[in-house]
């Protein structure tokens, strides 16, 4: 078999988010969030990797692996910790994580939004609150006219569909916690509104600047019986955000598995929902119920049987097996690395010739083989997405470190680079060093 080639200019890196690698991110609404009795979160984030202050490190290890692009978040609460009050020593930081990028020779990739919002706004219903997407504009405004010259690629919102999924409809234990269909489509409203508002702020500014939402996308599959609940689920998660992106520079993908909808794995969920919540709707609500059978199932006594759990949000042991024998992964997920291929395929299909970059991919796993395993797994079967016409434009991996996974905390370890709780210290993971290598040759070896 001979080497799978990539194009020369192709982006390989590696991603990270603020709240989940800075540490003590004090003005976010996660900040509180993690501190709640009543979340799902197991731990607070804390000091996370004190990427903060080891920015340069970290930034220097990705670089030596032989990626080039290191995608990351600039954190909306820290540079706006009071309404209307932008703190220039956090604006200042975020400069001087642009220059470090880019004097390791490395591409920045910038993503405006992920996940946390300043807990002034988030007080005020966050993507919910009228003001929420002229207020977001405000303040990218400041990010890109302080970085916006040496920064090529922008992300605006990461995941929309999984913020308000998440948090709104309540679906993955993220902040605001709602369990209301009226709250979930508020945020969604607001989330289009806001990307399309940081869209136009940022070509306003840096017009040559290449600018995209990012996605998560699953690999949808569904039995006869679960297809108009896959559908529904599929439309309310992805499409909504990917129509409203026909004008993006790029489509930004992330994939971690394949999800199966089957009339049977419905019906318990749905007969116990159907009298809360109004019929068609409670149609997307199994993985919210999925999530208090796994922490159910974490408190039942060692060798009770609990069916293995399967959708993202889900939780799993590492070297589980699931219900049809397939491998999961730490998050109770399928291990399907090619599940990316068929994901970038379907934003092709939808987006004919808008560039698409895979800007997350990775698997949580205390097995670093299993990561290598993934990465090549699904390497392969995105360069067979390219020859058949794909306009994919690079490969990011998630994430750099092992990192705070939001409402999971610690314990899932998704790091190229594997991070020491107790004293911080990197070690660079196998993983990386094969990203690393095909990224140098720009060819993985079969
Ligand atoms: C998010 C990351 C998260 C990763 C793994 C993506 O949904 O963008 O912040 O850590 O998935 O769950």
């Amino acid at each position: 078999m001979p080497p799978l080639v990539f194009p020369p200019d192709f982006l390989w890196g590696a991603a990270t988010a603020a709240h989940q690698v800075e540490g003590d991110n004090v003005h976010s609404d996660w900040w509180a969030w993690e501190r709640r009795p009543d979340t799902p979160c197991p731990e607070p984030s804390g000091i996370a990797c004190d990427h903060y202050r080891r920015f340069a490190d970290d930034i220097a290890l990705l670089a030596g692996t032989g990626l080039n692009t290191y995608r990351f978040s600039v954190e909306w609460a820290r540079i706006e910790p009071a309404e209307g009050t932008f703190d220039e020593a956090a604006i200042d930081h975020y400069r001087r994580v642009v220059e470090t990028v880019r004097a390791q020779g490395l591409e920045p990739m910038v993503t405006l939004h992920h996940f946390t919002l300043p807990a002034w706004l988030a007080d005020r219903g966050g993507w919910r609150a009228p003001e929420a997407p002229a207020r977001f504009e405000r303040y990218v405004r400041r990010v890109v006219a302080a970085i916006g010259g040496a920064v090529e690629w922008f992300c605006t919102v990461n995941e929309p569909g999984v913020v308000a999924f998440g948090g709104y409809l309540g679906a993955l234990g993220f902040p605001p916690g709602t369990r209301d269909v009226a709250a979930w489509k508020g945020a969604i409203r607001g989330l289009v509104e806001g990307h399309r508002r940081a869209r136009a702020a940022v070509r306003e500014l840096h017009p040559t600047a290449r600018v995209g939402a990012t996605h998560s996308m699953q690999e949808w599959e569904a039995d006869q019986g679960g297809r108009p609940v896959m559908e529904y689920l599929r439309r309310m998660n992805e499409d909504v955000f990917l129509e409203a992106c026909t004008d993006d520079d790029f489509i930004g993908v992330q994939t971690y598995t394949r999800v199966r909808v089957g009339l049977p794995t419905l019906v318990g969920p749905l007969a116990r929902l159907a009298l809360a919540v109004p019929p068609l709707e409670s149609a997307l609500v199994p993985l919210t119920v999925r999530r208090e059978t796994r922490r159910a199932s974490e408190q039942a006594p060692a060798g009770a049987s609990e069916p293995a759990p399967r959708d993202r949000g889900s939780g799993g042991v590492a070297g589980a097996l699931g219900r049809d024998g397939e491998r999961l992964t730490q998050m109770g997920y399928e291990f399907r690395p090619q599940a990316v291929a068929a994901t970038v395929r379907r934003a092709a299909a939808l987006h004919p010739g808008r560039p698409i970059v895979v800007t997350e991919h990775g698997v949580a796993t205390g097995d670093d083989a299993e990561r290598v395993e993934f990465i090549q797994q699904g390497l392969a079967a995105l360069h067979a997405a390219m020859a058949d016409g794909v306009p994919l434009r690079g490969y990011i991996h998630w994430s750099l470190l092992d990192n705070f996974e939001w409402a999971r905390g610690y314990e899932m370890t998704f790091g190229l680079v594997a991070v020491d709780r107790a004293t911080q210290a990197r070690t660079v993971r196998p993983s990386a060093h094969l990203l690393g290598r095909i990224a140098r040759s720009g060819r993985l070896e079969p």
